[in-house]
């Protein structure tokens, strides 16, 4: 059939019309590749079965036609192409304003972990000997009869060695878990023979066979140790009474009760007035007003002799006192048991 070149123009001009309606309807690449293929396909496109039309025109409309029709073919071109870029645009913008990250927010701080009221109690205390010019000393935890009692003064019949339920370590006879840090005094004392003078404190485990709200199987101990010439009971209390004022504050009273302890003479045990109820009686002070805090004494002319001290030349006190019941009076806590079960929910608190 033949093609006039009215006809055609008219061809071109509806076709370009429905280019843009279809063109405005696709939002999608399936979409715009549909349009692609219903205008400009090789097989089906409209445009190209126009231009298959061009072989039936006379020589000079076959010419005009032909400009037209390929301006047209990239027209559309160019107008699918800018679609399409328009359309991965949007798409990228979309994913983008998805995906942002405010950069303003707050960040999410990462969980501190602090250190265990125990460790925090005992650096309090040690700090304080420190200031007061004592040397922190260390002994074993697993340590001998001899430096654990028999140089203190309880020989292998001594009922005081009943006071303390032992731990035995099986198959190490003569070997015991040290009961209290009093065993580093012996150390001590073995290993530095004749000192100008002597002031250390000794902090570490100690094992006792006991399990229940106020004690526990390990717990832990702060040994101090002073000997020179001339060393008195006034200078003991002096220095008691000055470390537990430095620790719960001067308000508090220091009292001094005698005692017996088989390695001072004279023994004396400390009390402080109660810090939680100033005195007036309670249940943490057991309705006396007054805390048991440590035993201490003048260091036993016997206890010198077994380390290997003249105790014609020297004098000395020792103390000793229990880091986890200062930590629980110092934070007010009533189950010792509290420090040892690693609950985050009671460790959080301090
Ligand atoms: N060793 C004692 C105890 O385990 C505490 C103690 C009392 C230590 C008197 C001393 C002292 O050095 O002189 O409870």
């Amino acid at each position: 059939m033949a093609e006039s070149l009215d006809s055609l123009k008219e061809k071109v001009r509806s076709l370009r019309s429905d280019f843009e309606a279809a063109l405005r309807l696709a939002t999608d690449a399936p979409a715009l590749q549909a349009v692609h293929d219903r205008f400009l396909g090789r097989k089906s496109g409209s445009l190209t079965a126009l231009l298959k039309t061009l072989g039936t025109l006379a020589d000079d409309a076959r010419r005009e036609a032909g400009q037209e029709l390929n301006r047209l073919k990239a027209e559309l071109e160019s107008r699918l192409g800018a679609a399409q870029s328009s359309l991965a645009s949007t798409v990228r913008d979309a994913r983008l304003t998805k995906d942002r990250v405010d950069v303003t927010l707050p960040g999410r701080a990462p969980a501190r972990g602090h250190r265990h009221p125990l460790t925090v109690t005992r650096e309090a205390l040690e700090d304080i000997f420190l200031s007061m010019g004592y040397e922190v000393y260390e002994g074993p935890e697993v340590d001998d009869d001899y430096h654990c009692f028999e140089a203190l003064n309880m020989p292998p019949d001594h009922p005081a060695r009943d006071m303390q339920d032992t731990f035995y370590p099986k198959g190490a006879p003569g070997f015991v878990l040290r009961t209290h840090t009093s065993t580093a005094q012996i150390r001590y004392m073995l290993d530095n023979p004749h000192p100008p003078h002597v002031r250390i404190i000794c902090p570490g485990k100690v094992y006792r066979r006991d399990d229940d709200i106020t004690h526990s199987p390990m717990f832990q101990q702060i040994e101090g140790l002073v000997v020179g010439k001339g060393i008195t009971l006034g200078d003991l209390k002096g220095t008691i009474e000055a470390f537990l004022h430095a620790l719960f504050g001067a308000q508090f009273p220091v009292r001094f009760r005698p005692s017996y302890f088989p390695y001072t003479e004279p023994s004396v045990e400390v009390d402080l007035g109660c810090v939680v109820c100033g005195g007036k009686g309670c249940r943490v002070c057991k309705q006396t007003g007054w805390l048991e805090v440590l035993g201490s004494g003048m260091v036993h002319p016997n206890v010198f002799t077994s380390a290997g001290y003249d105790p014609k030349e020297v004098t000395g006190y020792a103390f000793g006192m229990g880091v986890e019941r200062i930590a629980m009076l110092r934070y007010r806590i009533d189950d010792l048991r509290m420090m040892f079960e690693n609950d985050a929910r009671f460790l959080e608190q301090f």
